[in-house]
Formats: C-alpha cells, structure tokens, sequence
C-alpha cells in the first residue's frame, strides 16, 4: 500500500482510549481530564454513541456538550479522534421508521435497546446518518483537536448479516453487477442442484434460514456482498468527511477471534491508517498467540505501515462465558506486543468504568476501584514506556516469513455442509501460526495473490478457497526457491465454491506432488500416530505421492498407511503438505525445521525455556527496536546490546528479562 493522502501525525506513539462523557456529570469531566494528563492519555476517541444527545429529536442540533468536552481536552494539550456518533439510531429514528431494523435469518427483526440496531442496505438510515455526519464534519472539520476521524463504531458487529426485504433488493443488485445475466448465476451457484435453478432476479433473496442446508454460492456471494454493503457505507461516511475536513479518517475493526463477516482485505486500502479493536479471547487454546496474530493481521491490511490500536482492555470484558481479569504485568505484557508489532497507538476501551449500562463490568483506565487501584498504577506505568519509547513510532517490523490469510476461505470453509463440523478455518490458521509463534519467528499476514519475494518461508493453512492464479503465485514463488507449508483442506474449491477436480488440492497439487484421492476426519480427541512419532488429530487423507517424498504417514487410524507429512522438491524449492493437524509439539517441531531448512532466524537468540517469549524487531531510519516480552514466570536471558527503554539501561551482550516483564532495546543502526 503506498502512502495514505492524509496520514495520521502523532508525537511519538498515542496512548488513549474510548471516551463517553456523556455518561457522567460535567463536574467529573475535569478530573478525568486531571487523570488522563497523569497517565499520559493523548489521544482520547468520543461522540461513538452521540447519535441521541447531538440529536435529540430529528432535525434538531445540540452540540454544547461535544463543544465543551471538546474544548476542554484541546486546552488540556488532548487530541481528539472524533467518532462520527453514528453507530447505533436514536429511538425517534427507529420509531418513526421501523423499516430501518436488521432482519436475521429467520425473517425476525431485532429491536432497538442494544446497539447497532440498523439495516447496512437502509437508504432512510444511510440518509440520516450521513445528514448526522454532515453536522458533526461541518462543525468540528477544522477544529485543531481533531486529529483523526473515527466513522462508525465496529461496522458489521451486530448488523453485518441482514435478510430484509430491503437487503434482498440490494443483494440483487449486487448480483447482476457481478454476473451480467441469471444463467451466469445460475452457473456460478450451482443451481442444477435441488432444482434451484433461477429464471428471475426477483426470485433471488438473501441465504434466510431452510428446512436443510442452504446454498452454498448463494452463502458465499451473500458474504461477499454484506462486506461490501458495509464497505460502501463507510465510503458514503468518509466522502462527507472529507469534503468538510483535511484529518485523517478510519474506523476500527475487529481482527480478533470469531468475528469473520468483513473481509478487510478490501476495506483496508480506504483507511488513512489502519485501526484495530482486540480483545483476548480465553475460549481459546492460546490467547496470547491470538493476540500477536491479530496485530500481525493488523499490520499486514495495511501493507506493513504502523496501525492503531485503537480498544484493548486493562482487565475482563464483559461479553465472554467467563471474563477474566489480567495478571500483574499483563496490560503491560498485550499493549507492548502490540506495539512491537507495528502499532503506533495503544488505546482502551474505555477511560472510566460506566456505573450503569451492559458494559458496567468492562473493565477500563479508570476502573470502579479508582486510582487507588493495580489497574490504575499499570496504566500509568504503561503511559510512561509509552512516552519513552516515542522514537519507535513509524518504524517497521522485520519478517521473513509470511502466513497466506482469506476472509473468503474462512466463509466458504464454515459452509453447513462440510467433511466434519470439528473443522473450523480460523483454528487451522491459529495452530499454525502457534506454531511459527513458539518457534520465535516474526510473520507477515498476507492476502492470496499478494507478492511474496520478501520471504523465504510461506504456510498456507487450509485455504480451502483459492482462484488459479492465487495458487500459482505460491506455486511460482516455491519454484524460484521458497519453501512453503501448505495445509489439509487447502486448494479445495475455487471461487464459486466448485470442487477442483482431479484430486484435493487442485492448483497446488503439482506442486505439491501428491493427489489426494479421499478425506478422512476423525472425531474430535481422537488421537491418530503417525510413523514418526508424532501425534495428530481432527483430519486425516487417503492420497498417494506422485513425485513427493514421504516424510511421515499414518499409523493408524483411517488413513492408515497414507501419507501425513510431504515434502516435494518443486523447481529450485521445497513444497510441503501436512494432511493432518499435529500435536502444538509436534507442529512447532516441524515449523523449526522448515524455518531451519529456509534460512528463517528468530529475531534474536534466548538462553532457557523460549516457550512463553517473544521477540520481534521494528527496524526504524536511526535505529532499531528489539522487543522482548517474557510471558512466562522464569526469568531470561537474550542476546542484545543497546539502550534499554523500560529501565533505561545499557545493555551490552545480552539482557536479563524477569518472569513477566518487558524488555525493549534500541540498537544503533549498522553503519
Ligand atoms: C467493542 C466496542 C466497544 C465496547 C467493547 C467492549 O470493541 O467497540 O464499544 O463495546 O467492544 O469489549
């Protein structure tokens, strides 16, 4: 991605959060601005639920509140990403006009009292949000606080998915722009099937809830089409914005676990920087691998430039079965790793813990304890490293290996109908990126098709959907000497979701060297051997090697006796398969030899247990950044020598990181 046209400016790296002050009394408006000065809050998001105090009835304005918070956090030296206030309707709106409410699958409306309670395709709600816009953009466009612009809140949260009548139309439309004429539809969907054959483009709706499973192409194009709809809005926000002010403009999005409906590979290139909302998720196997993930995804959308943080949390959230508050160093330890990861602002949602709402047990800077409180001195100590470490802003990370990610293969992957219902896309990818994770090495998140020459290790897991010449990109790159790791369930259908015939695998099977000629799950806990040693789970496949060497088969199980890991010299390169999902010791073993194989170093060496470390490098004009986060409680010791930030220290050789603490060194540039 080049440059944005307006790119964000910021002293140093921001430190701030989600701001609501209209759920408080002016009077605490002050010591909340007091506070925030001492924790270092320079960046500070408001107006994200503004809808209905700006606009309390229609038509009619009132911006005092927003002028006054507005000025007081200007005179407090505090810059502004000032949210456009429209993500969830006032009641008059829904009231008046109750067609703007989402529809869900089975053809029911969801009612206004939560948030986000409107229709993506609504023209009535696009006209009164963008009239909303137009008021805020014009008042405030030129205000000298206003530092970035934030669109919307978390577009498509709630409301990705709707089934109105109005969406049908639209999705309609949205057809006959992609296919020109029905039978191309027809074709595309795979209508032959159950006699769904198309002759209009009224007969055509949205995918709403049937007796049995639904059409796949239809499920995948209705993807598709959702993320674009929610694309478009956010352009109809940005056009506004931009006619009435010159800040930079973006909203947050959520690259975080189980939230799959936009596919932000096409989003990214509309935003001025990149801003991403995460929250760690402890459903999973290993959240803190999530989270590095996240921020890699994060920085590749745009393109390797540093990105925003723009909500995190200090403590629980409140959405999950069980919401876990964070250990001591913890805040330090996620906001840091994001930070080593590209971000060049860290922020929270939200400042001061809501005393009434359905987020009253989120956590937040400010929590319901006060300032006499863990939460409180950690935020304070983190504003402080943040202050310090101002130079790392603009910097890049170094990667030389890079993990291929698909929101449409994630879509087409979850189709109701699939060889076990144990395979999930997103948790083929977060195996083996734990993988690369605990192995110590930095990688790049990248899209199918993008170039890959600054690589020399690529894996691939489970890009079940893949066009041609996505694959041949890959293929390609392996031939001119990379080695690539591709997954099970890779390769599989193409773009319309229609099986590449010939074996699995399709446009990567020549590469690959073997032809899968049948699937072979196994229940989930269920333990396949592999002749290795090894131990895999959830997938296993009948296929014979063609000009691939085996590296490991099954022992048993229902593939017994057919390969489970390949390796194929392809062209000057190496292309392996793994028709399985290894044990997290066992993958990392086979990742090590791989990187081992490719020439892929981790960003510096550790001395002890490496397990819960990471090390990642931003490499800057004057200098480079080495950041070292100890998850675990041992102490260790890493190579390193340069300027410690933290403590500010020299460090000459190596540096000792305690059980849990954060160390980020700046070396000198090579001369
Ligand atoms: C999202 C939203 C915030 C808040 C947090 C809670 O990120 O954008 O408004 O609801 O979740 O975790």
């Amino acid at each position: 991605m080049t440059r944005p046209a307006r790119p964000f400016e910021h002293d140093g790296i921001a430190f701030g959060c989600d701001y609501n002050p209209e759920q408080w009394a002016p009077d605490v408006w002050d010591e909340d601005i007091a506070l925030m000065q001492q924790a270092g809050v320079d960046l500070v998001a408001i107006n994200i639920f503004g809808w209905s105090h700006l606009e309390p009835r229609e038509g009619e304005f009132d911006f005092s509140g927003l002028d006054d918070i507005i000025g007081r956090l200007h005179a407090a030296g505090i810059r502004v990403n000032l949210g456009t206030g429209t993500s969830s309707p006032p009641a008059w709106l829904t009231r008046a006009h109750p067609e703007v409410l989402p529809m869900v699958e089975d053809g029911t409306r969801r009612y206004p009292g939560g948030r986000q309670a409107w229709c993506p395709s609504s023209p009535v709600f696009r006209a009164a949000a963008l009239r909303l816009v137009e008021a805020v953009a014009g008042r405030y466009g030129e205000h000298p606080a206003v530092s970035l612009w934030h669109v919307s809140n978390e577009l498509g949260c709630h409301n990705a998915l709707c089934h109105c009548d109005v969406s049908a139309a639209a999705f309609r439309g949205w057809l006959r722009a992609k296919y020109g004429t029905i039978d191309g539809l027809n074709r595309a969907w795979g209508t032959a099937f159950w006699s769904q054959t198309y002759r209009e483009w009224d007969e055509i709706g949205t995918p709403r809830a049937t007796l049995s499973s639904r059409n796949p192409g239809q499920m995948l194009d209705f993807h598709r089409f959702s993320s674009d709809e929610l694309l478009s809005y956010y352009r109809a926000e940005a056009d506004v914005i931009r006619r009435l002010s010159s800040a930079p403009i973006t909203t947050n999005f959520m690259v975080t676990a189980h939230i799959e409906n936009l596919d932000y590979w096409s989003w990214a290139g509309d935003m001025d920087v990149v801003a991403n909302d995460h929250y760690l998720d402890h459903r999973l196997d290993d959240p803190n691998a999530e989270l590095s993930f996240a921020a890699d995804l994060s920085r590749g959308l745009g393109g390797g430039a540093p990105w925003i943080l723009m909500e995190h949390s200090t403590g629980a959230v409140n959405w999950q079965p069980l919401n876990k508050a964070k250990s001591a160093g913890e805040i330090l330890r996620n906001s840091l790793t994001h930070v080593a990861r590209g971000a060049d602002g860290v922020c929270f949602f939200q400042w001061r813990a809501s005393l009434q709402g359905s987020e009253k047990f989120h956590s937040a800077m400010l929590p319901h304890a006060g300032t006499d409180s863990a939460v409180w001195r950690e935020v304070v100590a983190l504003g402080g490293i943040v202050d310090r470490i101002g130079e790392v802003a603009g910097s890049r990370v170094e990667a030389s290996a890079a993990l291929v990610f698909s929101w449409e293969s994630w879509w087409a992957t979850q189709n109701e109908s699939r060889p076990s219902k144990a395979l999930g896309y997103l948790d083929q990818v977060h195996a083996a990126y734990a993988a690369l994770h605990a192995q110590g090495l930095t990688v790049d998140i990248v899209a199918p098709g993008a170039d890959l020459s600054a690589y020399r290790l690529v894996v691939v897991p489970g890009l079940h959907l893949v066009r041609a010449a996505e694959a041949a990109v890959i293929t390609d790159w392996i031939a001119a000497g990379g080695t690539a790791l591709v997954t099970f369930y890779s390769g599989t259908v193409d773009e319309e979701d229609r099986v590449w015939a010939g074996g699995y695998t399709g446009p990567f099977r020549d590469a690959l060297g073997l032809r899968i000629e049948e699937f072979a799950p196994v229940e989930p806990g269920t333990p396949l051997h592999l002749s290795d040693g090894g131990t895999a789970h959830l997938w296993s496949e009948r296929s014979h090697v063609t000009t691939a060497r085996v590296e490991a088969s099954f022992s048993d199980g229902p593939s017994e006796g057919h390969p489970a890991v390949t390796r194929n010299t392809w062209g000057s390169g190496a292309a392996w398969y793994l028709a399985t999902l290894p044990s997290a010791a066992d993958y990392r073993a086979l990742i090590a030899r791989l990187a081992d194989e490719a020439g892929v170093p981790p960003a510096a060496r550790v001395c002890g247990a490496t397990d819960a470390v990471e090390i990642v490098r931003r490499r800057g004009v004057d200098a480079s950044f080495l950041f070292i986060v100890n998850h675990g409680s041992a102490p260790i010791v890493v190579e390193a020598t340069g300027r410690e930030l933290v403590c500010g220290t020299e460090v000459s050789g190596h540096v000792d990181v305690p059980g849990g603490a954060v160390r980020i060194i700046r070396e000198e540039a090579a001369a």
